[in-house]
Order: structure tokens, then C-alpha cells, then sequence
């Protein structure tokens, strides 16, 4: 019966992969509800690194089927490029499935990303240049084209024609760029439905079904929280909801039918691209956490920026998802720090801020206030239980925990399937 939705607690990258792929193979159904390849989740299963970008993580598991949710935005191109380096890994992709109402990434919408970023110069977001912005906005427009628009050949280049009308002037007469062939786009478009059609399924039909029938379905979110476009950020953030509310409108099942919201962050935070960070470090405590933390993106390969655990970032993510759940990973990536500062509030001119500021010039004049706590040196690693863990770390949990406004029902000391320590089991 369980359907359990793990997101994002922070900026991304939080090992949502990780997490999802432990619930692994008591898990039914992994579907893909927000976002596109400008998600990057690693998940390493004993020698093997696997990066999905696209593919939503229950491809790794034999007996799941993944689902591209209809809130997820595909770039074709990607998908089968994906598809077919699995494959050539012995994964078997045939499992795969995709929402007939997923919007698909024209290759017009990766350009128009990249030239968007270089007119807005110094207030430029850091985008991936995936194309995710201009074809959620062609979506909220109403000139999206949908995974179901690749099988009707005169109406899809109808729609390439609606979508072009407008963007080929501004390509042209702000841009300074090539008009781009309303045939040449259709045509490249409909070189892939044949490969689609098989793929194609009502999403929330088929997800209410199988809860229906006592499943069990994971729902995994790209991005995070604090990139949401509602409760992110804004404008620093991607183009879609990544909250808990996401998981209902980008898949078709009903906010009544979640059973558990489990928001995944690290022990401490990172970021991909510009943005407000209050604890940002800019000293060697920031270059060694990136440095064993392997802080290095997963999609575009650019340095995270690193910082102490942001407890406000915590509570909010607690409040805005209604998190049951926080599974705090990278845990072994602080060992050997002798004292870990944890952000427990802002100063903001001089006035106190315990919650988030609603004002964004109030975030981006925030300045952490600190609570320090002794570290450990022991290498835990290895750790399987909680008491395994050095008394420090335990101490370190248990102030997050008191202070996050939620539960910490697992912990990851590595990034191997089997480095985690679980307290209540998420399944
Ligand atoms: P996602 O986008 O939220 O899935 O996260 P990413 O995969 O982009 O980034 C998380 C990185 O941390 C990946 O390289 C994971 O393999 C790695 N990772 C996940 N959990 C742990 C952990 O507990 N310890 C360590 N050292 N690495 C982890
Ligand atoms: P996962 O799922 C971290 C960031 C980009 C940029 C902003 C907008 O791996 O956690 P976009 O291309 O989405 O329009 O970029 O969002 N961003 C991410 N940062 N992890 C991600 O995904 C991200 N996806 C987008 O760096 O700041
Ligand atoms: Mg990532």
C-alpha cells in the first residue's frame, strides 16, 4: 500500500538516488515526477557508478518499473542515449515507461536556455542549459509539445508551428540568431515515436491501480526544495515543483494516497549555480568538504559550493513538504572536523531570524548563526547501527534531529547501497 515520496530537503544533489535505490526491491513502481536531465543521481551498487540523469532510479532494479512521470519535462535525444548505455551495461530498460502528457525538450529550448542566461549577464540563475525553463514556460504558455503530440505527424508540426511563431522572432530580432525550420524540428521529433509508442502509458491510471492493488510506489523528485518555483529561491531555481505537492500534480495521484514524505540532505549543504547560500564557505573548510565530498556536479560537472548544515533551510523543508521523514546522508564526509558549526538561525541587520525570511532581500542579507558541536575522528564507514557510530556523531544527529522539525530515520555513511545505517525503516 505505501507510496512514499523522496525529495530534496536543500539545493539538490542530497544522494535522492541513493535513497531511493535502497527502498529498491520492496518497491514496485519509481516514478520520475518533476524535472528533466538536469538532474544528475549517482547510485553505486558494489564496482558499478550509475548516473541517471533522465531515468528515474528504479531502472536499476530488476522487477521495478520506472515511469516518467507527466510533470517530468524529456529531451528524446537523452532519454535513448541513456537507454542505450544502460543496456549496453546489461541493464534491462524494457521495463520503462512514459506519461502520454510529459512534455518533451525541443532542441530549440536548449538554445533558447542558453541564450536567456547570456542576456540576463551578471543576474544570470546558472542554469544547466538543459532547456528546462523554456519548456516548462512553453507548458504554463500553452505551446508545449507532449510525448502523445509524436503520433499524429500534421499536428505535431502544427504545434512546432505555434511554439516557433514567437520564438523565431525573438531568435532573430533580439538574439541575433537563425530562424529555426519548423519541418527540420518536426521531423527530428518524429524520428523518435516509433521508439516511444511502446513506452507510452496514462501515468496516474496506471499508479492509482497499482495502489489500489496493495503496491508499493516510490515517487522520486528531481532537484530540491529550495529550487522549487514556488517555495525555492526564486528566481534562483529551476522551473518546477519539487516539493511533496509535486508528487501528486506531476504524477495524477491524489494528495489523500502518500503515506510517508521523506526529504533527503546531506550533513551539511551544497548548491549548483547562482543563488542566496547564508552558510557558504569560502575557506579551506569549504575546499575539504568539496574535496571529500567529491562536491563536483553530476550533470554539468561544475564545483558545488559548500556550507554547514542550514537548519532553517531544515525546518522549512520540514514545513513545506510535510516531511514524516529525513534521511541525512554524507555523514562520513565531516569526520575528522573538530568542531561542526550548524546554522540554528540568521542574523539579518541585527534582527533575529529563527524561521525563513520571507523577504527575499531579507535571505540574501542573511548571516548564519552558529551552534558548535565536537567532531569525531573515527572512520564510520563502516557503521551499520546507530551505536556504531562514535558518541560525537550520535550527538550530531540527535542536535540535527531536535532542530530540523522531523525525524532522522536513516543515515548514509558512504555511497555504496550498503553504507547506511537505518533507524525506522522508510518501507
Ligand atoms: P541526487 O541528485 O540527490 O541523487 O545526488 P547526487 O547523486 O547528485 O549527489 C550525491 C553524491 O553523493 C553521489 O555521488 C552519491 O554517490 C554520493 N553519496 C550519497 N550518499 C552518500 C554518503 O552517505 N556518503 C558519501 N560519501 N557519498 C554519498
Ligand atoms: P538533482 O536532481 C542541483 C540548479 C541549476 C541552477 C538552477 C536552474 O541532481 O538534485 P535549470 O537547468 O533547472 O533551469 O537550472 O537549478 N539545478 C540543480 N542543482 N541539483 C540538481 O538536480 C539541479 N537541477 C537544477 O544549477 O542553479
Ligand atoms: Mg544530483
Amino acid at each position: 500500500m505505501p507510496a512514499v515520496v523522496v525529495l530534496g530537503a536543500q539545493w539538490g544533489d542530497e544522494g535522492k538516488g541513493k535513497a531511493t535505490d535502497q527502498l529498491g526491491a520492496a518497491t514496485d513502481f519509481v516514478v520520475k515526477f518533476n524535472g528533466g536531465n538536469n538532474a544528475g543521481h549517482t547510485v553505486v551498487v558494489g564496482n558499478e557508478k550509475y548516473a541517471l540523469h533522465l531515468l528515474p532510479t528504479g531502472i536499476l532494479t530488476p522487477g521495478v518499473t520506472p515511469i516518467i512521470g507527466n510533470g517530468v519535462v524529456v529531451d528524446l535525444e537523452v532519454l535513448f542515449s541513456e537507454i542505450e548505455n544502460l543496456t549496453a551495461r546489461g541493464v534491462d530498460c524494457s521495463r520503462l515507461r512514459i506519461s502520454a502528457n510529459a512534455h518533451v525538450i525541443p532542441s530549440y529550448n536548449r538554445t533558447m536556455d542558453r541564450v536567456a542566461e547570456r542576456f540576463l549577464g551578471k543576474r544570470q540563475i546558472g542554469t544547466t542549459g538543459r532547456g528546462i525553463g523554456p519548456t516548462y514556460a512553453d507548458k504554463m504558455n500553452r505551446v508545449g509539445i507532449r510525448i502523445q503530440d509524436l503520433f499524429d505527424a500534421s499536428i505535431l508540426r502544427q504545434k512546432v508551428e505555434g511554439a516557433l511563431v514567437q520564438k523565431n522572432a525573438l531568435l532573430v530580432k533580439i538574439y541575433n540568431r537563425r530562424e529555426v525550420d519548423i519541418d527540420i524540428v518536426t521531423a527530428e521529433l518524429l524520428s523518435y515515436a516509433d521508439r516511444v509508442r511502446p513506452m507510452v502509458v496514462d501515468c496516474g491510471l496506471e499508479l492509482n491501480n497499482a495502489l489500489d492493488e496493495g503496491r508499493t510506489v516510490v515517487f522520486e523528485a528531481g532537484q530540491a526544495t529550495m529550487l522549487d518555483v514556488d517555495h525555492g529561491t526564486y528566481p534562483f531555481v529551476t522551473s518546477s515543483s519539487c516539493t511533496a505537492g509535486g508528487a501528486c500534480t506531476g504524477s495524477g495521484v491524489g494528495p489523500t494516497r502518500l503515506d510517508r514524505i521523506v526529504g533527503v540532505a546531506k550533513a551539511y549543504i551544497t548548491r549548483v549555480g547562482e543563488g542566496p547560500f547564508p552558510t557558504e564557505l569560502f575557506d579551506a573548510d569549504g575546499e575539504r568538504i568539496r574535496a571529500v565530498g567529491a562536491e563536483y556536479g553530476t550533470t554539468t560537472g561544475r564545483p558545488r559550493r559548500c556550507g554547514w548544515y542550514d537548519a532553517v533551510v531544515a525546518r522549512y523543508a520540514s514545513r513545506v513538504n510535510g516531511l514524516t521523514d529525513l534521511v541525512i546522508t554524507k555523514l562520513d564526509v565531516l569526520t575528522g572536523f573538530e568542531r561542526i558549526p550548524v546554522c540554528v538561525a540568521y542574523d539579518v541587520e541585527g534582527v533575529r531570524y529563527d524561521e525563513m525570511p520571507y523577504d527575499q532581500s531579507a535571505f540574501h542579507h542573511a548571516r548564519p548563526i552558529y551552534e558548535y558541536l565536537d567532531g569525531w575522528t573515527e572512520d564510520i564507514t563502516g557503521a551499520r547501527e546507530f551505536t556504531d557510530l562514535p558518541d560525537n556523531a550520535q550527538k550530531y544527529l540527535a542536535y540535527l534531529e531536535s532542530i530540523s522539525g522531523c525525524r532522522i530515520s536513516s543515515i548514509g555513511v558512504g555511497p555504496d547501497r550498503e553504507q547506511t545505517v537505518v533507524r525506522v525503516p522508510l518501507l
